[in-house]
């Protein structure tokens, strides 16, 4: 039997995507060391090696069959735009994509204005703004801290994930439109799924089975 490989998101998502594994059986004792510098972990009992990579990775991991199956959030996905089944919403992670910025930019949006918008994920920018809005903006990209941009005057309003919402409040900001719900999702190689169609299968069902 060949191993069956799973790509993880770096982050709080890898832990509880683990956590989950474990519940149905696929447990990975050489992961639990957190002091290792090692970066794939092999499980020799269920046949199964896990790695963690960057979120933005995990996709193209995926894409190109170097990971059978990948664990990684709708945002990544959305933005990423890989050639790959998503085949499980993990019911974790759970968020919002949203357009936010202070009360004051509500109107300029409304009036689709030529507004500047700061993101970290121009894809899912430009495709709510340019497809579904019909609505011209100039997209910025950053990598982080988008939160900074509308209260230096880089831009008008931002597309950023929003949690508890902490962050908005506390710089003044706040949601003036939801794009989409977010959460972590499990992804299949496309080949993989043919090829080892039982035991992804398999797993697919025992995940869904302990999905709150
Ligand atoms: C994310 C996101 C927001 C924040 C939202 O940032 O970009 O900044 O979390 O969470 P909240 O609604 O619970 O406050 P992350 O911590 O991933 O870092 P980043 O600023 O580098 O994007």
């Amino acid at each position: 039997m060949r191993y069956l490989t799973v790509a993880l998101a770096k982050g709080r998502l890898a832990a509880k995507a683990m956590e989950m594994f474990e519940k149905i059986g696929l447990s990975c004792e050489e992961m639990k060391d957190e002091n290792t510098r090692k970066l794939i972990f092999t499980d020799e009992t269920t046949k199964m090696r896990y790695f963690l990579s960057k979120p933005s990775d995990v996709p193209t991991y995926v894409e190109y069959g170097a990971a059978d199956l990948g664990i990684v959030g709708k945002d990544t996905i959305l933005e990423e735009g890989r050639k790959l089944f998503e085949v499980l919403d993990l019911n974790v992670g759970k968020c919002r994509m949203c357009v936010c910025g202070p009360a004051e930019a509500a109107d300029r949006l409304k009036h689709h204005e030529l507004i500047r918008v700061a993101t970290k994920y121009p894809g899912i920018a430009t495709d709510y703004f340019f497809n579904k809005k019909k609505q011209t903006v100039e997209i910025i990209k950053l990598n982080g801290s988008v939160e900074l941009a509308p209260i230096v005057g880089l831009s008008e309003v931002i597309v950023d994930i929003v949690e508890t919402g902490a962050t908005l409040r506390e710089n003044g900001l706040e949601v003036l439109e939801e794009i989409c719900p977010l959460s972590a999702r499990m992804i299949v190689n496309q080949v993989s799924m043919k090829m080892e169609q039982e035991r992804i299968s398999s797993i697919i069902k025992d995940m869904r089975g302990i999905i709150r």
